[in-house]
């Protein structure tokens, strides 16, 4: 016997505002750009793989961004080589799964979803890794009413997103896959090698539909993080999400990201100050490298996560206090702030770091005067990071 797809699978995800007209906080990928990926899907004459909402072609232009025959334009989600995108969608396409695997704030999470949403139009069937989740949330779980009133039987069966991407055909996303134990990972040994997942209760299966695909991703840095077994990690093709190359690459994903970011937060739709983002990113780009960009002067490194995410969550911050209690325009100060939350995270060792970046660099750097004032000024008011 083969399940039927199961009757508890929630209708698509809801795009209607809730009650009272406010908008969605963060409308998923598929929500978010609908318009984009109908306008594609009607372009789109190549090939797709079965199951697929749209071409392997399309789905990179979706993601890389791109101008339709008939003019539309496709935003770029995804900033970066063009091969990397490529060899994750050609790996969809295959039978074998996708592993993203990088640095904190390499968008790995940002990319899976996106990708979920232009293959299958649904990036909400996620497992979200962590050092507690079951095997249940991999494979299924059961209605406990239920399986007591009428036993075991497909309808007291409480299907994982995995299963249920399995019976539609669709992509499931692993998040942080290495958060989980081992034995919980290898629950999906055998959904990824025989396309299956067995339910010895109901003396069944539920076997995978064409276009099902399995997107993990997970961090090489973190601590607290499980090995992946060998027999596992045969099963991912792996593709490394690398920080930014360069300065250039770096600005533009902060300043598209704060645009997106700031319309959905109902900023004022001025673009922050170039110059501001600019030096935001130079700052994170040195303290993690070590080194001043010139290569003459070396660093103190702090203990912090100085990611592409953390630059856009600066630029962000400093946009809403300009906009609420400034006159819109970003300014050092404004930076300031958010810059020494970001790099100031363990009390002890950051500060030290800090205080040589602040004294041997952003002191003496042509132009950045208003910067180093703005840092001193909240240095001497030391409730601002803990007494740090
Ligand atoms: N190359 C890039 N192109 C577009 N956006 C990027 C890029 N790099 C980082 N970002 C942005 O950085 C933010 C963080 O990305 P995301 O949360 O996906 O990171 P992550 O790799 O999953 O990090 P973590 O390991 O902490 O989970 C997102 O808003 C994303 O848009
Ligand atoms: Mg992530």
């Amino acid at each position: 016997m083969t399940l039927a797809p199961p009757s508890t699978s929630p209708a698509a995800p809801d795009t209607v505002p809730p009650a009272g007209g406010a908008p969605l906080l963060r409308p998923h990928a598929e929500q978010a750009y609908a318009g984009e990926l109908a306008a594609l899907a009607a372009a789109d004459t190549r090939t797709r793989p079965p199951s697929w909402r749209l071409s392997p072609w399309a789905v990179v232009t979706y993601l890389l961004g791109g101008v339709l025959d008939d003019g539309t334009v496709i935003s770029p989600k995804y900033i970066g080589s063009r091969r990397l995108v490529e060899v994750a969608v050609a790996t969809l396409a295959t039978d074998r799964a996708l592993l993203l695997l990088g640095s904190p704030g390499t968008a790995k999470t940002w990319l899976s979803e996106h990708l979920a949403a232009a293959v299958s139009g649904d990036s909400t069937l996620v497992v979200q890794g962590t050092a507690g989740t079951s095997e249940d949330a991999v494979r299924y779980g059961w209605n406990y009413a239920r399986l007591i009133a009428e036993g075991p039987s497909p309808d007291a069966l409480v299907p994982s997103p995995v299963m249920r991407a399995m019976t539609r055909g669709s992509i499931a996303r692993v998040e942080e896959l290495t958060r989980m134990g081992a034995e919980v990972q290898d629950a999906l040994i055998t959904v990824l090698s025989e396309k299956t997942l067995p339910v010895p209760e109901l003396a069944s299966e539920v076997q995978a539909v064409a276009g099902f695909a399995v997107i993990a991703t997970a961090n090489d840095r973190d601590r607290g993080v499980n090995e992946m077994s060998s027999a596992l990690r045969r099963r991912f093709n792996t593709v490394v999400l690398p920080l930014p190359a360069s300065e250039d690459a770096e600005v533009e994903i902060v300043t598209k990201r704060v645009a997106d970011l700031g319309r959905a937060l109902a900023l004022p739709d001025e673009p922050p100050a170039a110059s501001e983002v600019r030096r935001v990113v130079k700052i994170f780009r040195e303290l993690r490298a070590g080194v001043t960009s010139d290569g003459r002067t070396t660093l103190k490194i702090p203990t912090a996560t100085l990611s592409t995410a953390e630059a856009i969550s600066v630029i962000t911050g400093g946009m809403t206090l300009a906009t609420h209690f400034g006159d819109g325009r970003l300014r050092a100060e404004d930076v300031a702030a958010g810059l020494i939350g970001a790099v100031i995270k363990d009390p002890s060792a950051d500060p030290v770091a800090w205080r040589e970046y602040l004294e041997g660099v952003v002191r003496d750097r042509k132009g950045w005067s208003d910067l180093y004032r703005a840092c001193r000024d909240l240095d001497d008011d030391t409730s601002v990071f803990g007494g740090a």
